[in-house]
């Protein structure tokens, strides 16, 4: 199949976009205290893994994942919260739908690609409401930190 080159730009940041959801996916599986979203997060990189696999026959390139997406998911967790935290990860997920949804014409495999995002986003927005009690967001702490360097500023 010939593949132009902006459908390979598309394929290629599809495929490196799904590296970096298996790095996000197992940095969080490591950090986050619920037991039952850590399992979840394993299950969801494993997926992402498929994903980058079927753009990969595509592209025949092996990319490696970038740490970024990671970093600034564990942040969102450590700062938000989950309950704060999960609902913006979910919503990337179902903002890489319409992408794929170009895709499916061209390349049938990215249906399954397409319909698993749709219920990693569902399954996140879920994970929000377990055990969202024992999990510590720093967000109240650096509002109370600010409120208090703010009131001795005043002072001074
Ligand atoms: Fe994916």
């Amino acid at each position: 199949m010939m593949i132009s080159q902006v459908e390979r730009e598309k394929l290629l940041s599809a495929q490196q976009g799904e590296m970096d959801g298996v790095e996000t996916y197992l940095t969080l599986a490591k950090v986050v205290q619920n037991k039952t979203d850590a399992e979840t997060f394993k299950k969801l990189a494993a997926d992402e893994g498929r994903h980058a696999a079927v753009f990969r026959k595509y592209t025949g390139e092996t990319l490696k994942a970038k740490k970024g997406q990671a970093i600034a998911a564990v942040l969102a967790y450590r700062i938000l919260g989950k309950k704060l935290a999960y609902p913006i990860i979910a919503h990337f997920e179902y903002s890489a739908i319409s992408g794929y949804e170009k895709l499916v014409k061209d390349y049938p495999e990215v249906v399954s690609v397409k319909n698993d995002e749709k219920r990693h986003g569902d399954t996140i927005r879920a994970l929000a409401k377990n055990g969202e009690d024992k999990d510590t967001a720093l967000w109240p702490f650096i509002l109370g930190a600010i409120a208090v360097m703010r009131l001795f500023g005043r002072r001074r």
